[in-house]
């Protein structure tokens, strides 16, 4: 794994893009993967940017992102549907049928995973862009999700959900559930770009580089992945051991 040592926030979300920009500009139909989250902010920020300059246009671009929680409506503010259309979606040229959020309706969940499922399969993600959740998760596979684990109901930890609800008014309104794609999808991408940022992500950095592979600790399958990418600030570094 390439590991990148930022020295700040801006830092981290430069190279991340550049790293998208450059691979967008040699491939125009570029399959890309998208997390929601804080942690990607910066790296939107800097695509939007990249595309307003008309370095890079997304008309040939496809998307997957990684969740979705279960329960709330597509129009919810805090639904990731919503939050990619605010981050990214609204203010680039992607083609809306050219994007692939998995659905939270709770009425037909089995039915919409299967479709997700079946287009992530006829699919192979070229960058995949991760976070990682302060227990290890990466995507909403919680710690314990299995290695070999495809497109699935997550019941979210109750730290995940602490952890989210500086988004909400308070926790009771945070889902307790979500949809996400599995591990093994996640390891299907051609290239994982893996980002965190600030000292509450710093244990999380340390276990992900120094722990031993255990589904108990989801992220550290991301080392045996062969073209991944780390992207972290000092902060999170601060707990490694030979910085
Ligand atoms: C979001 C996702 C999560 C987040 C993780 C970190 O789509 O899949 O794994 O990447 O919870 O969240 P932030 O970036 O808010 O710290």
């Amino acid at each position: 794994m390439k590991v990148y040592i930022a020295k700040n926030y801006d830092e981290l979300s430069k190279i991340s893009a550049s790293i998208i920009i450059e691979d967008m500009k040699a491939k125009n139909d570029i399959i890309l993967g998208f997390a929601t989250g804080s942690t990607p902010i910066g790296t939107y920020q800097n695509l939007i940017a990249a595309y307003d300059a008309g370095e890079i246009s997304f008309k040939n671009v496809t998307s997957f992102n990684l969740d979705e929680y279960i329960g709330l409506p597509r129009a919810h503010e805090q639904s990731y549907n919503y939050f990619m259309h605010e981050q990214l979606f609204n203010h680039i040229n992607i083609d809306e049928n050219n994007i692939n959020i998995p659905c939270g309706d709770p009425a037909n969940i089995e039915e919409n995973i299967k479709k997700y499922q079946e287009k992530l399969d006829s699919n192979v993600i070229d960058i995949q862009i991760l976070g990682i959740g302060s227990n290890g998760h990466i995507a909403f596979n919680e710690p314990g999700t299995s290695f070999s684990s495809n497109t699935h109901v997550i019941r979210l930890d109750e730290g995940t959900r602490q952890d989210n609800k500086r988004f909400f008014n308070d926790i009771s309104e945070v889902p307790k559930e979500a949809v996400t794609m599995g591990i093994k999808d996640i390891m299907s991408a051609k290239k994982l770009i893996i980002l965190a940022n600030g000292k509450n992500k710093a244990n999380a950095v340390k276990e992900l580089l120094e722990g031993e592979k255990t589904e108990a600790f989801p992220a550290s399958i991301l080392l045996d992945h062969e073209n991944a990418v780390l992207i972290v600030d000092e902060d999170a570094a601060s707990l490694l051991e030979d910085i």
